[in-house]
């Protein structure tokens, strides 16, 4: 049976993660969250003093890339995969606010992108795969038999990420959410490298007013229609 790629891009906290894994888990396949790369870089230049306020430092941060190494474990007891830096499993920092308020500043350097990338395309070759990110569609896989693009109201999205972030009992308003968002949306699709965009080809799901369940029901029966007309 051949496999596809399927890529998912879209707004910051618009459940990308939620239906990726969703559907690898339907489909059996690899799921692999690039938002997990940029932040485990993002904590790796905060831990090694590499950003004060909202500068980063480009120089140091570059001579350090190819000494990081980012990869993921599948954890069998949480039925999750894991984000590893450096050896060290950081799944539960690199969702703190902090690393949150930085990421898009990382995101932006051309050089921390083409090192994601090229993993990236390693952890997809043999097709079978679920990614999300902001650019799959449009550099990682543009050949992907499946892109979906992901939209909700930036309002809709900061209460989901606040109430998420709560339940983790993470100190945060969700007025200081909500303005991440933004910021978020706006660096993402604004910066000069592999920025945010809707490619032609890609089906748009705006799930401000539907459930994750009928979210998910479109986004099965899409895979599986593709998956039948590779085989
Ligand atoms: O999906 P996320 O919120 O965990 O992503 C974290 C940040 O990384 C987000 O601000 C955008 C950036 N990102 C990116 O630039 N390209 C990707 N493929 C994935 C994430």
């Amino acid at each position: 049976m051949n496999k596809i790629i399927i890529a998912i891009d879209g707004y910051s906290s618009c459940g990308k993660s939620t239906l990726a894994k969703q559907l690898a888990q339907a489909l059996n396949y690899i799921y692999i969250d690039t938002g997990a790369m940029y932040r485990a870089i993002t904590l790796f230049a905060l831990r090694n003093d590499m950003i004060k306020d909202d500068q980063v430092d480009v120089e140091k941060l570059k001579k350090k890339l190819n000494t990081i190494e980012v990869s993921f474990a599948y954890n069998t007891q949480l039925n999750i995969s894991e984000t590893y830096l450096n050896g060290e499993n950081v799944e539960k920092e690199i969702r703190e606010i902090i690393v949150s308020n930085k990421v898009s500043k990382i995101a932006k350097i051309e050089e921390v992108r083409a090192k994601l990338v090229e993993i990236q395309r390693v952890l997809g070759k043999d097709k079978g795969l679920v990614m999300d990110g902001r650019d799959i569609g449009s550099v990682v896989f543009p050949d992907a038999d499946l892109k979906l693009f992901m939209t909700a109201h930036y309002t809709v999205r900061a209460k989901r990420r606040y109430d998420e972030l709560k339940a983790k009992n993470n100190k945060v308003s969700y007025e200081e959410v909500l303005a991440n968002i933004e910021s978020r949306d706006n660096d993402d699709t604004s910066r000069t490298s592999n920025p945010l965009i809707q490619v032609a080809d890609a089906i748009v799901i705006d799930n401000s007013e539907i459930t994750p369940k009928e979210q998910f029901d479109i986004a099965l029966k899409l895979a599986k229609d593709k998956i039948a007309a590779v085989n």
